[in-house]
């Protein structure tokens, strides 16, 4: 057998202790998924770990460590790569789905830091369906950045894309392989086979032998065995038990693979229909589904932003930056930043179905005199209210802003939406009549506690 069936049965999950009162309002059990609405970035291990007590089982469903989730507890921060956000809560399942991309390396530093914290990690589940990263992933990801010169994608270089093509080509290696050395050296001596003379004959890289990464991956598989289950199954069967379920994407819908700025997006979808793809949860048990949002836009990597601010050349460009402390999780890079884009999030409403949205670092809007919001584009002397399909266009718009009062005071110790000031009430008012849905969180803060829970249980 190639790995525990012991971790196939369903934990015992106990009742939650202490649930906030804005939580025990519920009156329906609900499966919730968690999309990020522009370029990632937004916010989303915050409002995820906030709401997470709520669930029994929180779940990634796509992506790899190119994401970078950070949750902020009293002065504790973690910048989570792999695992849920849900693992901050030991009686919560954390599950990483088949949909998601995995590297063991990075899996297992996760798993020991939290171990190393007193956090339990007894309650993740990672899915012998979902792949695993190889070591020659990441080489071809620099490779090919570095192939298509200025072009590039400006890539996290953690190997995703070419995981994920293995995968559609049908070559890649699970975790399930990984779990069984014969299958393991069977599906490396073939890969390498392939990828070898690539990587000496192309780029002039050194070749990998099937040894040398036995040697690396085998012990790792042994650490991580206890954690590898039929998750399809284990969801299923916690939602025929009346359990709750929040999934928890990565990257954004302006990543995604075919809602996205294509080719400048990542190789999963990261839209909310890839819960149920990236899962094995059907989708009629879907009721919600909340989008994070920021309060201005942000991008890492190459492509199309309209509302980009220059960091060099604007002052309001520099000043999001800094404020926000707009600086990669993952890679350290500095975000781009520019202005709210109402466009976008109307499209992001309507790709991913949004029933509610969660508006994160309104806070850092505090600084500016007005804020401008993006209501349309020009793109060639044609007016867009939606996003234009056709790249060329994207890549030309010029935004047609409005511009609102700013506030100008400290808002970060608002908890309810009546105390923050009159112009910060209007530019929440405002933006979700743009998206057209409502929002029901407001973060004015990094901190868990730095939340308006303004509409979520009703
Ligand atoms: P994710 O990838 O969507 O989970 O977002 P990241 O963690 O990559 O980036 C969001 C950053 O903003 C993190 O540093 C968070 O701690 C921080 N953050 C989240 N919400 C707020 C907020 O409302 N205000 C401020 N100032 N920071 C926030
Ligand atoms: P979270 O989950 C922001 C971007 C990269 C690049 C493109 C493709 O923290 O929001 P990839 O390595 O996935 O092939 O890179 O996608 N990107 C992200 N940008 N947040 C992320 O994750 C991202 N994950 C990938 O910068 O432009
Ligand atoms: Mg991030």
């Amino acid at each position: 057998i190639w790995y525990n069936t012991e971790r196939q049965r369903i934990p015992e999950i106990p009742e939650k202790a202490e649930m906030p009162i804005y939580l025990q309002k519920r009156q329906k059990r609900m499966l919730t998924s968690i999309t990020g609405i522009n370029w990632g970035d937004e916010g989303k291990g915050k409002i995820c770990d906030l709401i997470a007590p709520e669930f029994d089982c929180v779940v990634r469903y796509q992506g790899g460590n190119n994401a970078g989730h950070t949750i902020v507890v009293g002065d504790k921060k973690y910048g989570l790569h792999q695992v849920p956000s849900g693992v901050m809560y030991p009686d919560c399942v954390s599950v990483i789905g088949n949909g998601c991309v995995v590297n063991p390396a990075v899996l297992l530093e996760e798993i020991d830091m939290f171990e190393g914290d007193g956090i339990s990690t007894a309650n993740l589940k990672v899915s012998g369906n979902a792949h695993v990263i190889m070591p020659y992933h990441v080489d071809l990801d620099g490779a090919y950045e570095e192939l298509l010169g200025k072009n590039n994608i400006g890539t996290t270089k953690r190997g995703i894309g070419p995981c994920y093509q293995d995968k559609m080509a049908r070559i890649g290696i699970r975790m399930q392989d990984l779990m069984d050395e014969a299958t393991f050296r069977e599906k490396l001596e073939i890969a390498l086979a392939r990828v070898n003379p690539q990587l000496e004959r192309i780029f002039d890289m050194p070749a990998y032998t099937v040894d040398q990464i036995c040697e690396t991956y085998l012990p790792m598989a042994e650490r991580l065995r206890p954690y590898i289950c039929e998750t399809g199954l284990l969801l299923n069967n916690l939602v025929e038990e009346g359990k709750e379920i929040l999934f928890e994407g990565a990257q954004a819908t302006l990543l995604d693979i075919d809602h996205g700025t294509y080719p400048f997006v990542t190789s999963s979808n990261c839209t909310a229909g890839g819960a149920v793809t990236g899962s094995g949860v059907g989708m009629k048990n879907i009721d919600r589904v909340l989008g994070i949002m920021k309060a201005y836009t942000t991008r890492v990597g190459s492509g199309p932003m309209p509302t980009e601010l220059d960091y060099e050349t604007s002052d309001e460009g520099r000043t999001l930056t800094e404020v926000g402390h707009e600086y990669g999780v993952t890679t350290g890079r500095r975000r781009r930043c520019g202005w709210f884009d109402g466009v976008i999030a109307r499209y992001a409403t309507r790709v991913n179905g949004l029933t509610d949205i969660a508006l994160t670092k309104l806070d850092v809007l505090s600084e500016f005199d007005t804020v401008k919001v993006c209501v349309a584009y020009d793109c060639d002397g044609v007016r867009y209210t939606s996003v234009p399909e056709h790249t060329a266009a994207f890549a030309r718009a010029v935004p047609v802003y409005e511009e609102l009062p700013g506030w100008k005071c400290d808002i970060t110790g608002c908890r309810t939406f009546e105390e923050l000031p009159q112009a910060a009430q209007d530019y929440v008012t405002y933006v979700e009549n743009l998206a057209g849905c409502k929002v029901s969180f407001v973060a004015v803060g990094p901190d868990r506690e730095q939340t308006i829970v303004r509409d979520w249980n009703k």
